[in-house]
């Protein structure tokens, strides 16, 4: 089923509603009260809305997260059924500290299409060639970057790749350093990190490394849109977190999830920027308007755009 176009603005106005909010808070070294101007700004705005949907991923468990837990149904119920993943505030150090880059996230799916990826990290992937086996996350970082350099008619010298910034990638890094691979080092913001694989504007070619679990399926619903490649595997720290998996209703711990695993059939993918960052600019206030820059993202139309839009506050 293909879901309607009216909805474009209706979640371009949720994510920039959710920016708007967060956008107060900026630089007040305070990631919880941004998260949670997000949250509740987005949980508003969802409820507005003429349909029957069900939040896939979100703030956590019923038990931890009073607003936009997993599972709660949210829209008006008047309407089609979908599933939803949010991340209100994709950048909490971002918006705490006054630093570029933090968005404002949700991706929409009809129902049963979106994966419920449990808040543990992911192994990740992504890079703009629609081929298997160019990259695959089984491959050495050696073989990927040589893969891609190949698929590209590049040496390796001339590719770059995104990953975050973290001790646990000190062996990618060094590799990376080793094939002579430019490297753009992000500190936080993978949703983003895995999306500038999509334009050459960006100038990233590939996007490698572990980061959050339910970060990896928003990046996965624009990448789709985009037919770029991803792959994504769970990791799980704690014996703890590996029975909250089985209890979602994950058997094979150790499974590689190919993108349309993780989502299918149609799908529109919001990122409002909160501050100006690689894929956005930031929100704008001037007297009693503010201006908000959205990449969205419609399977089914074809759209992939940013747009920009300005509201009364
Ligand atoms: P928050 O907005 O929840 O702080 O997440 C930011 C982020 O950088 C994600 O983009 C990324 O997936 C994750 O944190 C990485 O986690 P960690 O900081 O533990 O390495």
């Amino acid at each position: 089923m293909l879901i309607d176009k009216k909805f474009e603005n209706l979640f371009v106005n949720v994510t920039s509603r959710a920016a708007l909010s967060s956008f107060s808070l900026i630089g007040k070294k305070d990631k919880k009260s941004a998260d949670k101007a997000a949250v509740d700004a987005m949980r508003n705005e969802l409820n507005k809305i003429e349909m029957d949907a069900k939040i896939v991923i979100g703030e956590g468990e019923l038990d931890e997260a009073p607003m936009l837990y997993i599972g709660e149904n949210v829209g008006t119920k008047n309407g089609p059924k979908l599933d939803i993943a949010v991340d209100p505030l994709e950048g909490t150090n971002f918006v705490a500290n006054n630093l570029p880059g933090a968005l404002s996230v949700i991706a929409v799916a009809n129902k049963a299409n979106l994966f419920g990826a449990p808040e543990t990290y992911m192994s990740k992937i992504s890079a703009n060639c629609s081929e298997p086996d160019v990259i695959d996350l089984d491959f050495s970082v050696k073989k990927n970057i040589y893969n891609l350099a190949e698929f590209k008619n590049q040496n390796p010298e001339n590719l770059t790749a995104c990953v975050l910034d973290r001790p646990r990638h000190k062996e990618i890094i060094n590799e990376l350093k080793r094939l002579g691979v430019k490297l753009k080092l992000i500190s936080d913001g993978d949703v983003a990190g895995a999306l500038m694989i999509t334009d050459e504007k960006y100038l990233v070619d590939i996007f490698l490394g572990i980061g959050g679990g339910p970060e990896g399926v928003l990046a996965a619903a624009a990448l789709d849109a985009y037919n770029c490649y991803f792959q994504g595997r769970l990791i799980f720290n704690s014996e703890r977190e590996k029975e909250r998996a089985k209890k979602m209703g994950i058997k094979d711990l150790k499974k590689k999830y190919e993108l349309n695993e993780i989502i299918s059939g149609d799908s529109i993918f919001c990122a409002t920027g909160i501050t100006t960052g690689d894929l956005v600019s930031g929100i704008e206030i001037k007297n009693d308007k503010f201006t908000s820059e959205t990449l969205i993202t419609h399977k089914s139309c074809g759209l992939r755009k940013i747009i920009k839009t300005e509201q009364n506050i």
